[in-house]
């Protein structure tokens, strides 16, 4: 068997880029494509019908760059296109290639965690109305969990546009984080449920009491990489193992480079490609 396949990461804009960081930290030796689709980010305001139809177009490129592990580094993407493409998608055009994503690694984590079993998630509006953390954490706990979300619709925005720290941010991340605590004040855990959010998690914490963990998706899910791989020695002998990362943009490169270096805190390079 041959090395010769990077991991494709993708996610719609620059927040995937929260969890390559840390899959590089613990998995460095691979060799990894990132797909960010900035020229149509967000999804989250999409419909279901519109993120899969990306998310397809984007999987299908990570496909034809050579990719046989592919990672949805966005909650969107796997909320409302992963189903759908495993097990619709896959078995027709790619059987033997897999796609993976984050929701299910974070809400197993999750139980873990909490004491009291108060859950809170945060997460775009897309995210939160599919209803996927509720379905995933109902299924793995038989019920035992109270649920909470709340959209943020504003943050993806803030992060994109660098706007963390400002008096904008500060008031946006208060008033979700307010609304979220008033709905159940017992809550002990939140889940970051959106790859943009851990930029503003130093905001986050300004509003948040004492006693409550913040869960953020990236060493969880690099962890659950590292875990898949070796219970699927049949997938990590495919994969290349040069530890090199190749950047694409769906937007100009120039400004993916700008932003991305401050996300990965090293300069990066990276190519526009059309999906
Ligand atoms: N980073 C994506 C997520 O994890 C969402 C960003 C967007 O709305 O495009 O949900």
């Amino acid at each position: 068997m041959k090395r010769n396949h990077p991991i494709g990461i993708f996610d719609s804009g620059y927040g995937g880029l929260t969890i390559l960081k840390e899959i590089r930290k613990l998995l460095p030796q691979y060799d990894y494509i990132y797909l960010g689709d900035n020229a149509r980010t967000p999804y989250g305001t999409r419909s279901f019908d519109v993120v899969f139809e990306y998310t397809l177009e984007a999987v299908k490129k990570l496909f034809e760059l050579n990719c046989e592990l592919t990672i949805l580094a966005c909650n969107t993407a796997s909320a409302k296109a992963l189903r759908n493409i495993q097990q619709n998608i896959l078995p027709e055009i790619a059987p033997e290639k897999r796609v993976l994503g984050v929701i299910r690694p974070s809400v197993e984590e999750v139980l873990n965690i909490t004491r009291n079993k108060h859950i809170g998630v945060l997460g775009t509006n897309g995210t939160v109305s599919s209803g996927s953390y509720l379905i995933e954490l109902e299924k793995i706990s038989n019920g035992e969990l109270v649920v909470t979300q709340e959209a943020c619709p504003m943050w993806v925005p803030i992060v994109e546009n660098n706007e963390i720290g400002t008096m904008g941010a500060n008031y946006f991340v208060e008033k979700n984080i307010t609304q979220l605590l008033s709905s159940d004040p017992e809550i002990d855990t939140i889940i970051l449920g959106c790859t943009h959010y851990p930029l503003l998690s130093e905001t986050i914490r300004k509003y948040l009491p004492d006693g409550i963990t913040l869960v953020e998706q990236g060493p969880i899910v690099a962890k659950k990489m590292l875990d898949y791989l070796n219970r699927h020695p049949e997938m990590e002998e495919k994969c290349s193992a040069e530890g090199s990362i190749q950047y694409f943009t769906t937007e100009q490169a120039s400004n993916f480079e700008g932003k991305a270096s401050i996300f990965m805190d090293e300069k990066i390079e990276a190519s526009t490609i059309r999906l």
